[in-house]
């Protein structure tokens, strides 16, 4: 026998999109449960992304959890593209009069979940065996939610189902086949990162093209440096010492006058590439948001701004609907998001195509270079790079 419980809103996934989400409901009375498979502890150590766009901090700071990041986050006024053992630095202020901003998404859920929780706020993490059903338009019943939790089976009957549980969750395959269709794009590559105790080298980002392949100095803190490397999609990460990591970053980054700096590595993995979009993003009343229904290559830093982008605009549907029952934006929530969610596919892309290393294509190559400088030596190919890197504004 299963326990019945009942909310308005019933959330899978406590990522950033599902957090965000319900903080936005909770702020204009509307009540949610997240149902999370991880542990409290899984979710917010989890190493992940870094760059918070103008949109996203704004939004954090709105809603009252931003306190920690405007304290600790690292506002960056600009990147540096590196190419030819050359730096040339694309000056945000300048171009858009925007920033960027370094917070560890980490930090980000760690600061949701606490004020979720402070606000009385129902996340339940460890829950197994999630499944969704009754969804859809023609079903009379109200939409479900059924999980296991501490041996016990629960059913949790909602008015909304936000399937916010990312590219490996279980709501998107619950749409019924033919309702979906997918455009997808795998790269014949991946990133290897690692966190090491090293203070940063540069007080910016560094994206860098070199012929052995990508790579990028990010950071955590002024201690703390976040490196990756363009590497093979099958690569073992056992076939990767730190000393040959620190050698291959030293020889793809290395610059007349700059020295990286190392450290002791805290952590590494690596991650594969893709670009993956479905459409439409809902079938129903199962609204999908963030990496549940679309993934980009993390090049352009857009994931986790994308997906909090997303929740912004299912939360102002469910708002009014229930301020007025009108169902109008809830029915273009998919239409909607998906404009932005194209034009920040193509960016990714085209960052990723521009910066990578593509087979042993010699053209290629000298394409990629050409692109740089371009983008470098012409103020309107600058400030487009710019204006998408900060975040697009929000419609
Ligand atoms: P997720 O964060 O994946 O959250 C989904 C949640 O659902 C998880 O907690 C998961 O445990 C839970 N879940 C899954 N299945 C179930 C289930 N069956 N039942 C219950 N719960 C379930 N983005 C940026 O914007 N900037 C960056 O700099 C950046 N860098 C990145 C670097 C790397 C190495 C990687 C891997 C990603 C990066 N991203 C970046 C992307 C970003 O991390 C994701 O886009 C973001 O996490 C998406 O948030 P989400 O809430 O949609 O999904
Ligand atoms: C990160 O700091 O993790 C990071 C920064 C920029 C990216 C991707 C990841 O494009």
């Amino acid at each position: 026998m299963s326990q019945g419980i009942r909310t308005q809103v019933g959330i899978v996934g406590a990522g950033p999109a599902g957090l965000v989400l319900s903080h936005l409901l909770h702020q204009e009375g509307i009540d949610s449960v997240i149902l999370e498979a991880h542990t409290r502890e899984y979710v917010q150590e989890r190493v992940r992304a870094g760059v918070l766009e103008q949109n996203t901090v704004d939004l954090l700071a709105e809603i009252g959890v931003g306190a920690r990041m405007q304290r600790e986050g690292l506002i960056h006024h600009g990147v540096e593209l590196r190419f030819q053992g050359r730096r040339h630095r694309i000056d945000f202020r300048e171009l858009t009069g925007r920033a960027i901003t370094i917070y560890a998404q980490a930090e980000v859920v760690k600061d949701l979940i606490d004020a979720r929780l402070a606000a009385g706020g129902s996340i339940f993490f460890e829950t197994e065996d999630v499944s969704v059903r009754d969804f859809e338009n023609h079903s009379d019943r109200k939409p479900a939610i059924r999980y296991r939790r501490d041996g016990n089976s629960f059913d949790l009957s909602c008015d909304f189902i936000a399937g916010c549980d990312g590219f490996h969750g279980i709501c998107r395959p619950s749409i019924p086949q033919g309702i979906l269709t997918t455009y997808e794009r795998a790269y014949p590559f991946a990133w290897l990162g690692i966190l090491a105790e090293a203070s940063p080298a540069s007080e910016e980002l560094v994206y860098c093209h070199h012929d052995r392949g990508f790579a990028l100095l990010s950071m955590r803190s002024p201690q703390l440096s976040r490196l990756y490397l363009q590497c093979a999609p099958g690569e073992l990460i056992e076939n990767w010492s730190d000393e040959r990591i620190w050698q291959e970053l030293q020889t793809r980054l290395a610059c007349e006058g700059w020295t990286l700096t190392e450290g002791p590595i805290v952590q590494k993995g690596i991650t594969g590439m893709r670009s993956f979009v479905v459409e439409p993003m809902q079938c129903g009343r199962l609204f999908l948001a963030g990496d549940a229904a679309h993934i980009v290559p993390p090049t352009g830093a857009k994931g986790l701004n994308l997906a909090v982008a997303d929740v912004r605009v299912l939360a102002k549907a469910v708002v009014e609907f229930y301020r007025s029952g009108n169902r109008t934006l809830l029915d273009r929530y998919s239409e909607i998001c998906l404009r932005r969610v194209w034009k920040i596919q193509r960016f990714s892309w085209w960052m990723t195509s521009m910066l990578h290393r593509l087979d042993d294509s010699p053209f290629d190559c000298r394409r990629q270079l050409a692109e740089l400088d371009y983008v470098t030596s012409s103020r309107a190919a600058s400030e487009s790079l710019a204006e998408n890197y900060v975040g697009l504004p929000m419609d």
